[in-house]
């Protein structure tokens, strides 16, 4: 007798795209490919296991990923410590950096796929998901920060959403963030009474990290804190004022929030992100900002770069909600037969369809023709085209116009010679 095998599931908090949303996901690839050619984007890829030290140096020893959230395991062949990407932008600046990319000029790039994060799976938060992301590599000036957002701004646009808004502030640059770290530091050492333990572990990491925090008790301490934005100097200032005239310029509307900080510990200057009310509490879509000191931490020659990630599946969440939902056909034509000869044909006459541009499924197996025209009915194909023995006998097939908009201004069923059924159908589909 053989042993029943126990069913194999999907592991936690990595999802399955089943048929009837894998057009979705072809569809938002298609949009956003079209997108970034319009501003001179390029496509790159990179690989999804990279050294583990690429990314503890590059995101941040005392960051949540690094901390917490990332798939590391040592490879058993060669001892070597290895991590599944949590983002993309250290591994895209990586591999500039291997490639001389930035030797004699700037480059725009973007690339899409999974990503993993350990983190506790709830609604449009997932450890396998995946991002849209996009790097301008060796810019230095704040009209790309404000391309980078407008350009943002021209896709919820593109994707028909509205209820998205801009969140925007600026982290300074190296010496403004140390002075407000040490100032923050004395206030949080003024405050330890009301600090949890996870503040108090990370009030001299990572201080700036505090007052991120959920815990109600600690909001009133977080909002009187003081304020990064309060020690940026005159360039810093001058650098954020630019990205807000050239918002203003494109009609992109914005809110300063000093209280943004990011995730990852590589930006500096501009950081923002565009949010939504209608996703429950994962409601960020896309984040970034600028990260001028990324590229020589990473051994590169110094050189500027900003960009950001889309989080797909959140944002397919958003469509979603302001489409009809409706799940687009399966093909055009399906064709029906009924004998091994018709069959046959069936096969053929589909690869002349097909080569007209028509997408075509051919009936598989033998099946009465009650089953067939269900199996074609459910496919959302406009029309049946049959193959029976009176066609093959008179070298001709009969059509059948499904869908409602094309069978009102046609005969229900209509017998066409074979060598006019693609001129027929092209009529009409
Ligand atoms: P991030 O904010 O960590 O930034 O992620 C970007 C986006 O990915 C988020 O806004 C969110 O939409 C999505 N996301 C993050 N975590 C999850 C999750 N567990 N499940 C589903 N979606 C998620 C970065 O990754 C930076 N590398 C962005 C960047 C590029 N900065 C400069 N260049």
């Amino acid at each position: 007798m053989t042993q029943s095998f126990q069913k194999v599931r999907a592991l936690t908090g990595m999802k399955d795209v089943l048929p009837e949303f894998g057009a979705q996901w072809e569809a938002l690839e298609d949009t956003v490919r079209v997108w970034l050619a319009a501003y001179g984007y390029r496509n790159m890829r990179t690989p999804v296991l990279e050294h583990t030290r690429l990314f503890t140096r590059g995101i941040g020893e005392v960051t949540d990923i690094v901390e917490k959230e990332m798939y590391s395991f040592t490879d058993a062949l060669n001892d070597e410590h290895l991590t599944m990407r949590p983002e993309f932008t250290a591994g895209m600046v990586r591999a500039s950096i291997e490639h001389n990319m930035l030797y004699d000029r700037p480059h725009r790039v973007y690339t899409m796929g999974p990503v993993f994060r350990h983190e506790k799976p709830q609604r449009g938060r997932y450890r396998q998901f995946h991002q849209i992301d996009v790097e301008a590599l060796g810019f230095a000036g704040p009209d790309v920060d404000a391309e980078l957002i407008i350009m943002l701004g021209r896709l919820w646009k593109m994707l028909g959403l509205t209820d998205i808004r801009l969140e925007l502030n600026s982290l300074g640059q190296a010496d403004e963030r140390a002075a407000h770290r040490n100032a923050l530091i004395q206030y949080l050492e003024q405050h330890t009474a009301v600090l949890d333990e996870e503040a108090k572990r990370r009030m001299h990491t990572n201080p700036l990290r505090v007052l991120d925090t959920k815990n109600p008790a600690m909001q009133e301490m977080a909002n009187n804190a003081p304020r990064l934005f309060d020690f940026l100097g005159a360039e810093s200032l001058a650098h954020f004022d630019a990205v807000c005239t050239r918002l203003q310029d494109a009609g992109i509307e914005y809110r300063l929030n000093p209280r943004l900080v990011r995730g990852l510990d590589y930006y500096n200057l501009t950081v923002f992100e565009w949010v939504t009310d209608r996703l429950g509490a994962q409601g960020t879509v896309c984040g970034g900002g600028r990260y001028d000191g990324l590229i020589e931490l990473l051994g590169g020659k110094p050189a500027p770069a900003v960009g950001f990630a889309i989080g797909m599946e959140r944002l397919l969440d958003l469509c979603s909600q302001s489409s009809d939902g409706a799940a687009p056909p399966e093909c055009d034509i399906y064709m029906i037969h009924q004998g091994d000869e018709a069959s046959r044909r069936a096969a053929a006459i589909a690869e002349t369809l097909r080569d007209a541009g028509l997408r075509v499924i051919v009936h598989a197996g033998s099946a009465g023709f009650k089953s067939q025209f269900k199996r074609a009915d459910a496919s959302g194909a406009k029309a049946a085209v049959i193959l029976g023995a009176d066609e093959l006998a008179t070298e001709s097939a009969s059509i059948k116009w499904l869908r409602a908009e094309v069978a009102d201004q046609q005969p229900q069923q209509q017998t066409v010679p074979l060598v006019r059924l693609i001129t027929e159908l092209k009529l009409k589909v």
